[in-house]
């Protein structure tokens, strides 16, 4: 049973205390992730032979040989990880409850894999990647699911690596941006090799010829920050967010000041599959069914792989009208719908939303 008042209202709920795994988390005014949602923690969709996530994020690791690779990190990770140490400010979209799910005021589900890059860089890694799943609540459609999965890069440059010269081309606003404390060369240098590491990683992806479009862009913890789009089948997708990451960031994560040059991207992996695989609807990621997961069998060879669509359940639509209270957060009602429904309602949006006046005649 699923209780309504979690839903709908910020009262305390009647547990003290919740057992996620083998840990024992208290419940309180914060917490809003569902029993649904923490059933897929130990999904690892990643692992499966064969399973789309799992060959892109072999591809990436494959590019990426020399760099340490690490996939097993607990996706309950503290406030402080996701969003305090990482510059997030108190009143950021990504923090309130509508759009994150919270275990209790303390911990919650990571919404994005840089919540785990200093513990990476506190216990000496220099060069790695990390994959994952990450969760942020959302409307229910045909790209959006509360899980998916990214995949994210840290490379620090020791003190006197930034010697030679690789010049970018990457957007001047880009260069102009950069942090008081590194010098224009070394922001040349590390853009530079940021850009050449990535568009080298996307070649390797979507072919040689893929064209490649660079753009400032702002994360909290990056400065300055670029994300990047590929042109695919007559189509611009935005595929990465990147950039140099903040010097206090560094300081805060134990580095001594020869090594705060360092560079980050993240990249969500359906979004990949998606375009690559030619995979209409993020659900179909976790389907059991063997229509699905015939075709990614780790016997099927990837050159050449795309879905071929099978047939789906026929087409019901529904309006539904209520009445809400001014609490009322739309996302919950998604979480409602998706604990009731599973993955069988397609899509679920809000068509109207009136306001209705009180007048208190006495
Ligand atoms: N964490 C960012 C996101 O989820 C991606 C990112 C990673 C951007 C690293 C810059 C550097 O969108």
């Amino acid at each position: 049973m699923i209780s309504i008042r979690r839903f709908f209202s910020s009262l305390p709920a009647t547990e003290v205390h919740q057992k996620i795994g083998s840990r024992v988390f208290e419940v309180d005014s914060m917490t809003n992730a569902t029993p649904r949602i923490l059933s897929k923690l130990d999904a690892n969709l990643l692992t499966i032979p064969g399973h789309p996530l799992n060959r892109i994020k072999t591809k990436i690791y494959d590019y990426f040989s020399e760099f340490h690779h690490q996939d097993m990190l607990d996706p309950i990770v503290s406030v402080q990880q996701n969003f305090d140490e990482l510059g997030f400010p108190q009143d950021h979209v990504g923090r309130t409850l509508n759009d994150s799910y919270y275990i209790n005021r303390s911990w919650m589900l990571r919404t994005h894999m840089t919540a785990h890059e200093k513990e990476m860089i506190v216990n000496g890694h220099i060069s790695f990647l990390m994959a994952g799943s990450v969760f942020r609540r959302d409307e229910i459609d045909a790209t959006h699911y509360p899980v998916f999965h990214q995949l994210e890069g840290v490379h620090i440059f020791k003190g006197s690596d930034y010697s030679s010269s690789t010049v970018p081309d990457i957007v001047e606003e880009a260069l102009a941006e950069k942090q008081p404390e590194h010098s224009a060369e070394q922001v040349r240098f590390a853009l530079g090799h940021l850009q050449s590491s990535l568009d080298g990683l996307l070649r390797h992806l979507f072919g040689p010829t893929v064209p490649i479009r660079w753009q400032s862009c702002y994360f909290p913890f990056t400065q300055p920050s670029l994300e990047v789009e590929v042109e695919y089948r007559g189509r611009w997708v935005e595929v990465l967010g990147s950039g140099l990451l903040q010097k206090s960031f560094l300081q805060g994560s134990g580095l001594s000041t020869d090594q705060h040059l360092a560079w980050a991207f993240g990249l969500g992996l359906e979004r990949l599959a998606m375009v690559l695989y030619d995979i209409p609807d993020i659900r179909l990621f976790w389907s059991k069914d063997p229509r699905f997961l015939s075709q990614f069998d780790p016997s099927v060879k990837d050159e050449g792989l795309t879905f071929k669509a099978f047939s789906k359940y026929p087409h019901v639509a529904r309006d539904i009208s209520f009445w809400v209270s001014s609490e009322f957060s739309q996302n919950s009602f998604y979480d409602l719908v998706r604990s009731i429904a599973g993955d069988l309602v397609e899509t679920a949006s809000m068509v109207n939303l009136y306001q209705v006046y009180y007048a208190n005649s006495l």
